[in-house]
């Protein structure tokens, strides 16, 4: 809970022998793990945990130890705390602490919920897939992930530049261009499916026609050099891709727009520059008729091969990796970025590392801008294996996409059919949820786990509606608004209630359940903090699980609209409308939108 965990560090600090050793920054993860929300029926809101193992490694008895951590934390105004065996310290909140916290985070129009403000500019690399193709399920995680973060770090207040790295450049541009060019072939530009097939042919000749493979470089060739023609044609196939890309951003509820797009083609003039510099520097070596930079701290992640970065292959144009260094300098020199984050499959972690280590040594990167890989794991399939299509293909994304849509409309449509009371569905409102939590779905069930790891992409259970799951989600947020609107029906229906429904009291916290609800909804700001520190988006999605339990046992607990009198009332029903307030921008932040009934 804010303000509980550096008061936690303190007192921690403060019981320890040498005052300034401890929290170091590893005892800080370390301690900061050790609060956790309580798992319901013992005493506390809080535990902080692991003073046991704090204090041996201290040599101190742990006892002692506990009892000063205690008389340090000062805490009568804000609660009691207890020792529980040698390990743990329970914390339970005072109900005039919480209702006041309550106040300043839901009644005061704090529109970050209690998170404090962050001032930073933050380049976030996410989606970036390779045109000319259409785009399949190796650029999903990416797009997923990076969508949320932006959204996460501009809740915050801070200043986010999506930068969409598209491959829009190189051999298979020149390769494309070639096929397209021969007279035999009779091509529609205008649409990306016959671009991938003509991709598909091109690829074929290209690996078994030398003379078709020499005219495709020297179509590289040209169109680095700034050949018109070539580029017409190049501008055109880039454009019909990024059209398509568009649409599943839209599809998905994407922020990405046209003007997040900054592909490889953008750094074209700017790599001999690079070449130069890092020339200049001498840090470039020339090392088989290739210029590359040696990177010898990655030694050991290279296997047989030379611990290299490519810069330049032997003559033939700039690779990958001169395009990302022209990259990071510019996100830094000209977006002015302070924090850089790469949203990149795991297996570009090496490159990332290179890229990373050889721009700070070529001063690209200074020392007060970060770059981080975002990593992520392989989608795989419920075998076990990368997903693939039951014929072993790639997996396109707008299909997967329609599929759960279809999915998830169906369960809706048998949901509805069965129903007896309640809202009867039309077919339009119907597509309309098949269409949210289709999309939900997928994206929850991305961010919900590690995204360092490989996770298996299965639709039944993410279409779910019991578990960690965005239909559960997005359920128990429908619950908690029908309430305020059977409220406001029943106040309708009686005219001498008071429209209590529409008062904005701050909740008075009586029955154990509402209590737990109250802790749950304001530790927000420390679960948020996670996600902006670390990246990992896993933290809001357990976060929204727990607030959504904590909202059922709240439900089952404490009648609302029968409430034995008007004043408990009115504080439920408050209760019941932060909540709704918080579930719904906690789904907004991982981009998934709420509907009111489902
Ligand atoms: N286009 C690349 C791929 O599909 C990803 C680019 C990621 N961003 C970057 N700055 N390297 O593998």
């Amino acid at each position: 809970l804010k303000l509980l965990r550096p008061r936690v560090l303190a007192a921690v600090q403060k019981a320890s022998p040498a005052a300034g050793e401890i929290p170091t920054v590893a005892d800080c993860a370390y301690i900061n793990a050790w609060l956790s929300a309580k798992s319901s029926g013992t005493f506390g809101d809080i535990q902080v945990r692991g003073l046991l193992q704090a204090a041996k490694r201290l040599k101190l008895d742990p006892h002692t130890f506990a009892a000063d951590v205690i008389s340090n934390l000062e805490i009568s105004e804000i609660g009691i705390a207890k020792v529980d065996g040698p390990g743990f310290i329970n914390i339970e909140l005072s109900a005039p602490f919480l209702e006041k916290r309550l106040e300043e985070t839901f009644f005061k129009g704090d529109p970050r919920l209690g998170v404090d403000k962050v001032e930073d500019r933050i380049v976030i690399d996410y989606s970036s897939p390779n045109l000319a193709k259409e785009m399949h399920v190796g650029h999903l995680r990416s797009t997923i992930i990076g969508d949320a973060l932006a959204r996460v770090h501009r809740f915050a207040g801070s200043e986010v530049i999506a930068q969409n790295h598209v491959g829009d450049w190189g051999t298979q541009f020149g390769m494309l261009i070639a096929h397209v060019n021969d007279a035999s072939t009779s091509v529609d530009l205008d649409k990306l499916q016959g671009l991938e097939t003509l991709y598909v042919e091109a690829k074929v000749r290209f690996d078994a026609d030398k003379d078709f493979a020499d005219r495709a470089r020297e179509n590289v060739v040209k169109l680095q050099a700034g050949d018109q023609a070539m580029l017409k044609q190049w501008e055109q196939i880039v454009d019909v891709s990024l059209k398509h890309a568009q649409k599943i951003y839209d599809t998905l509820g994407v922020l990405l727009t046209r003007k997040d797009v900054c592909g490889e083609s953008f750094y074209n003039n700017d790599l001999h520059n690079v070449v130069k510099d890092l020339t200049d520097l001498g840090l470039l070596v020339v090392d088989q008729g290739a210029k590359v930079v040696f990177t010898p701290l990655f030694q050991k992640d290279f296997g047989k091969g030379k611990p290299i970065f490519m810069v330049q292959k032997g003559g033939d144009g700039f690779g990958y990796a001169a395009t990302d260094l022209a990259a990071i300098r510019h996100r830094v020199r000209n977006l002015k970025g302070k924090r850089l984050l790469y949203v990149i499959d795991n297996r570009q972690s090496l490159h990332c590392k290179q890229l990373f280590d050889v721009a700070s040594r070529a001063g690209f990167l200074p020392p007060d801008v970060t770059a981080t890989h975002v990593g992520f794991g392989t989608m795989m399939g419920k075998d076990k294996k990368p997903f693939k299509t039951r014929t072993g293909g790639t997996v396109k994304l707008a299909e997967l996409i329609g599929e759960a849509q279809d999915r998830a409309y169906q369960l809706a449509k048998d949901k509805n059919a069965r129903r007896t009371k309640g809202d009867v569905f039309s077919e339009e409102q119907l597509r309309d949820i098949g269409n949210k939590v289709g999309i939900g779905a997928i994206k929850y069930a991305d961010l919900s786990k590690h995204r360092d790891k490989d996770y298996i992409f299965d639709l039944d259970s993410m279409l779910q509606f019991e578990g960690n799951t965005a239909p559960y989600l997005m359920y128990a947020y429908t619950r908690a608004r029908s309430v305020a609107r059977g409220a406001a029906a029943a106040d309708a229906a009686d005219s001498t209630a008071v429209a209590a429904s529409t008062s904005k009291i701050v909740p008075r916290l009586q029955e154990r359940a509402e209590h737990n609800l109250a802790v749950t909804l304001l530790q927000f700001p420390d679960e948020l903090q996670q996600v902006l520190d670390t990246s990992l988006t896993h933290h809001l999605c357990t976060y929204m699980y727990r607030l959504a339990q904590a909202y059922t046992q709240f439900y089952n607990a404490c009648p609302v609209i029968k409430a034995p009198d008007a004043e408990t009332r009115e504080s439920r029903l408050a209760m019941c409308t932060i909540t709704s307030q918080m579930m719904k921008t906690g789904l907004g932040l991982l981009g998934i939108q709420v509907l009111e009934t489902m």
